[in-house]
């Protein structure tokens, strides 16, 4: 018999699941506020809010935290200590072990851990199995290099008493001024603070303490415990130490109350950029309200977010907690690595001018608070000074984005769902058929048989490997869906495994926990286990997910974990993960893990040990730093409205500047039916998303590129090909994020540091070095946009070369069938022109190199090229060309960049042979000299084997300026090789 209690429950959460069936399936409603919680109902969030308050309003104030100078020690570039917490109302103190290491890339971490008592002392709750210790396994999984110590630290003595200083980084420039009492830091570069730590008082380590059961009148249901304890102003609020409920849920916390919390301030920085993912602008706003401003912090908490909102401060699928700060020519950065539930305030300041100080003016400051569950207090600081700087330090830590294959970066049809094998192959006949290029058909959860992954559908998809042929003739690709809830039915050889193998998550009393999500009842797949993704790898071979072949690929969804009847649609906090830690602690690691086992598994799936030679592509909803290493991700379920559209800009942009550049957002929005000029000013878009794929509800109409008509047809057709003309460009883009962790589309404070007045601009992108300035339209009805030139340089077209130049906003038409999209002058851009079915087909077409002179008369670009699929560039299999024009002697070299080396690979020999005869087949050199009128040739030199191999001349056709137009000319068929060294003389 089912207690009250019980049966109370189970309606709940019947209830509770038919709402959010009733949510997935009809399209009348937007974000539920209510299934979110705000900080104020997120018991941690609210005592470290109030705790800042506390710290900001007394003056007499004392921070509780001290660094025990005795107890410092510095060697091999890592500082040890202990800072004391002094506690209320007591002469206890608490021991935290600090550590700040000083790594050779300049970058400096600080982590705080809390000492273990003896036995004892840490009483948890109850029989709880949660493991009794601090999370410190976050950097297990996020962190893969970057951090050899640095050997040119050391501490020096200090101007200030009472602190403790460390000269590090590049010529000793960088210094970390430790106070002792109360415990903070400044970091300096060229002895200017540039970010503080602990400057408002606001650390707080929660520690660990025994549970004091009061008598039960002390604290009644909901009621708030605020205990003032004796004289002193300070109350702690309990009410939420040893359990908390929301939204029907309770949350047993078994080792109470443990966050970790920090004020990190940046003097004299207006703008901060970061903690993916929100719907939001790229400069944060401020959080503690006022006008336009937001009220809440910034959330991470991985999360399915139904309907997401724009312009908000809500968590959403992914978390990346880097941020990085901004002031004229100063870019730095901090990384909180910390897995459990995340908020961040922003809050700014502006000091007023020093009446003594004559000339300095009122500087503003970002003040930041960061605020996590539980876990370690683990922060990187990066001192720049350019946006690159902290982008590498930052991406050598945690990796850089993979190279994906080449078709990867092409353009994706998906929709929810393909119904049948004939429906796929039928798309794919029309999209030849209208001459529209695609390299990638998507398959939604109705493939499978009753939403069991490893399954397909036998009425609906009989002949996969049939379907998945008729692909490849055009080198096409499927991508089909696997997500980590497993269906608990019995017969089904996966959920069988997943329990006999003892592979899933628990729940807090350690048995396998269940909830609902696609497939009904379900359990998930634990990929903190490594016997769990042993068992993953195996499903993915090709005898074992039979119907797959080898141009078939895989789409993560749902790994937030989405759970529909689980508090704020998620996993409730106390289950447990292998190593019996709890999932609070994790919870915004846990879809990485799983995203990293499908991406090792398509790497095993010839056979089980060997890694395949072909580059995995694995699309995933969920994130953390460290997700860039494993493929792409996009924005989630967007709705297809305008504001929709606007938002994926800066959205994509900021992960750009996160370190995982491979994002995209669903072209034509996922909920609802696009106007056909919205769906075509998305494909607009679209075109400039690293990730690009049009993607659809399952209630939605359906809207394959061929539907629309005419003139939309025509319209989408072209910025597909506008895309695919410009692969070359984005897979150099793509190798630059890979080598240095580049942003892929940029924006403008990237690219001009200087530029105060462009740092908030955040709807127009450059692609890569190229040059490539693009503004999407994103509001209905517009013929033309703005765009901000931020430097004294000319830009132009990219149709029509009409001229444009800056500093300043230049206003560009865009009637629907235009693109607003400006080359930079000073670049050299590779494009391959020839309309193809696919990208695969273009392997050995030729290029054309559109050279754009600017100010100063020269340019140059590179180009970077391999075979696009396998991992034989990693053996030096690739071809990287540099390009340069010199205006002095009107010539253009096409340079090695390669390194040198005497004895090239066999995969190198074998990829060169292969280019042997991918020629450049055109040069268009836009804002040519007036002197070149009249001139009909160009003299071309190669160069073979590092020798002269003669010159001949080559055709130029010269076009005079038109209104406002620039001049400009074309060699036709130079007759040069794109992987050799040449020269053209243009004298
Ligand atoms: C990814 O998988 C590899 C191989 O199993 C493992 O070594 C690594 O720790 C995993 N990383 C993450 C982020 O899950
Ligand atoms: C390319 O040109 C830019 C100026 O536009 C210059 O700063 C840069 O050094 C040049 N790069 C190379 C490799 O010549």
């Amino acid at each position: 018999m089912l207690t009250l209690y019980e049966s109370q429950r189970r309606l709940t959460a019947f209830l509770l699941l038919l709402l959010t069936f009733c949510a997935y399936f009809t399209l009348v409603v937007s974000v539920k506020h209510e299934n979110f919680k705000t900080c104020d109902q997120s018991g941690f969030c609210k005592r470290n809010r109030a705790y800042a308050d506390t710290a900001s309003s007394t003056s007499l104030w004392q921070a509780p935290y001290s660094l025990d100078a005795s107890s410092v020690k510095f060697e091999q570039g890592i500082l040890t200590g202990t800072v004391l917490k002094k506690l209320i109302n007591s002469d206890e103190t608490v021991r935290l072990p600090l550590t700040i290491s000083f790594y050779e890339s300049g970058t400096a971490r600080v982590t705080l851990d809390e000492e273990r008592r003896q036995k004892g002392d840490i009483v948890l709750r109850h029989d709880s199995k949660a493991k009794k210790q601090r999370y410190n396994e976050a950097e297990k999984w996020a962190i893969v290099g970057g951090t050899s110590l640095s050997s040119g630290a050391a501490t020096s003595k200090g101007s200030e008493k009472g602190t403790t200083n460390v000269h590090y980084g590049p010529a000793g420039t960088f210094e970390a001024v430790i106070r002792h009492e109360p415990f903070g830091i400044d970091f300096k570069r060229d002895g200017v603070a540039q970010v503080k730590f602990n400057d408002k008082g606001f650390l707080n380590l929660e520690h660990w303490r025994p549970k004091v059961e009061k008598p039960a009148e002390d604290k009644k249901e909901g009621e708030e415990a605020v205990v003032a304890e004796s004289s002193k102003e300070v109350t702690e609020d309990q009410s939420t130490w040893w359990d908390e409920s929301f939204g029907g849920n309770t949350d047993s916390k078994p080792k109470g109350p443990e966050s970790v919390a920090l004020d990190i301030s940046f003097p004299g920085y207006q703008h901060v950029f970061g903690v993916a993912e929100h719907a939001g602008p790229l400069s944060l706003k401020e959080t503690r309200g006022g006008d336009g401003q937001y009220s809440d912090p910034y959330r991470l908490y991985n999360s399915d977010v139904f309907e997401y909102e724009m312009d908000s401060p809500m968590t959403l699928y992914g978390a990346i907690p880097f941020m990085q700060a901004q002031k004229k020519d100063s870019t730095v950065g901090v990384f909180w690595l910390n897995a459990a539930e995340t908020w961040i305030d922003v809050t700014k300041s502006t000091s007023s001018a020093n009446p003594l100080s004559l000339g300095i003016l009122g500087s503003t400051t970002t003040n930041t608070h960061w605020i996590s569950e539980s876990g370690l207090l683990d922060v990187f600081v990066f001192l720049g000074p350019k946006p690159q700087d902290v982008i590498t330090a930052y991406s050598e830590l945690t990796g850089f984005t993979q190279l994906p294959q080449q078709f990867a970066i092409a353009y994706h049809q998906c929709r929810w769902n393909y119904v049948t094998d004939e429906d796929v192959r039928d798309v794919d006949r029309k999209m030849d058929k209208h001459r529209i290029p695609y390299d990638v058909i998507w398959l939604d959860i109705e493939y499978t048989e009753g939403k069991k992954y490893f399954t397909w559908d036998p009425m609906t998809f009989a002949d996969p490997l049939g379907m998945e042929k008729q692909l490849d003739e055009h080198e096409r690709k499927l991508v089909a869906i696997i997500d980590p809830h497993i269906k608990n039915e019995g017969n089904y050889h996966v959920v069988d495994e997943l329990k006999s193998k003892d592979l899933a998550v628990h729940n807090k009393e350690g048995n396998i926990y269940e909830g609902w999500c696609w497939p009904g009842s379900s359990h998930w797949v634990d990929c903190f286990n490594p016997a769990a993704h042993s068992w993953w790898k195996s499903l993915f071979r090709y005898d074992k997910f039979k119907g797959t072949a080898k141009n078939t690929w895989i789409w993560n969804d749902m790994n937030e974990p989405s759970v529909f009847n689980g508090p704020e649609t998620t996993m409730p906090k106390d289950n447990l993960h292998y190593g019996n830690w709890e999932h609070r602690d994790v919870h915004n690691i846990n879809g990485m893990t799983f995203h990293n086992a499908t991406y090792h598994a398509i790497l095993a799936r010839d056979k089980e040990e060997d890694k395949n030679n072909v580059r995995p592509f694995v699309l995933t909803r969920s994130f953390y730093s460290g997700s860039q290493r494993l493929g792409a991700m996009w924005t989630g379920d967007n709705q297809a409205d305008w504001p929709h559209l606007e938002a994926s800009i800066p959205m994509i942009l900021s992960m750009g500047i996160s370190g995982f550049p491979f994002a995209g957002a669903d072209v034509g929005g996922f909920f609802g039916n696009p106007s056909k000029e919205l769906l075509t000013r998305w494909y607009q878009a679209g075109a400039f998303y690293p990730f690009f794929r049009g993607h659809a509800h399952i209630d939605t109409r359906r809207r394959e590129p061929y539907l629309a008509g005419e003139p939309y047809t025509q319209i989408i057709t072209q910025a597909l090909r506008l895309r695919y003309a410009l692969l070359p460009a984005w897979y150099t883009a793509f190798h630059e994020a890979h080598t240095t962790g580049a942003p892929i589309i940029r924006p403008n404070y990237y690219v001009h540091p200087g530029d105060e007045k462009g740092f908030a601009i955040d709807d127009q992108l450059y692609v890569g070095s190229t040059g490539l300035l693009a503004k999407p339209v994103t509001t209905e009805g517009a013929d033309g946009v703005d765009i901000y030139l931020a430097d004294k340089e000319k830009y132009f077209d990219y149709f029509d070369y009409w001229m444009y130049e800056g500093p300043t906003t230049v206003k560009v038409a865009a009637p629907l069938d235009t693109i607003p999209l400006l080359m930079q002058g000073g670049h050299i851009i590779p494009r391959r022109d020839r309309p193809r079915r696919s990208s695969g087909l273009m392997r050995y077409d030729p290029f054309t190199l559109v050279i754009v002179l600017g100010h100063s008369g020269d340019a140059n670009g590179t180009l970077y090229l391999d075979d696009g699929e396998s991992f034989d560039y990693e053996e030096g299999a690739y071809i990287h060309r540099l390009f340069e024009y010199t205006s002095a002697t009107a010539t253009l070299m096409s340079r090695d960049l390669t390194p040198a080396s005497s004895s090239p690979s066999k995969k190198t020999k074998e990829y060169l042979k292969s280019m042997e005869k991918v020629r450049v087949e055109k040069i268009i050199v836009v804002n040519v000299p007036e002197s070149w009128n009249g001139k009909k040739e160009v003299e071309v030199s190669e160069e073979l084997e590092g020798k002269s191999a003669g010159t001949r001349m080559a055709e130029l056709e010269w076009h005079g300026k038109v209104e406002g137009r620039a001049a400009w000319a074309v060699v036709r068929d130079p007759g040069v090789l794109i992987g050799g060294g040449w020269r053209v003389g243009f004298a």
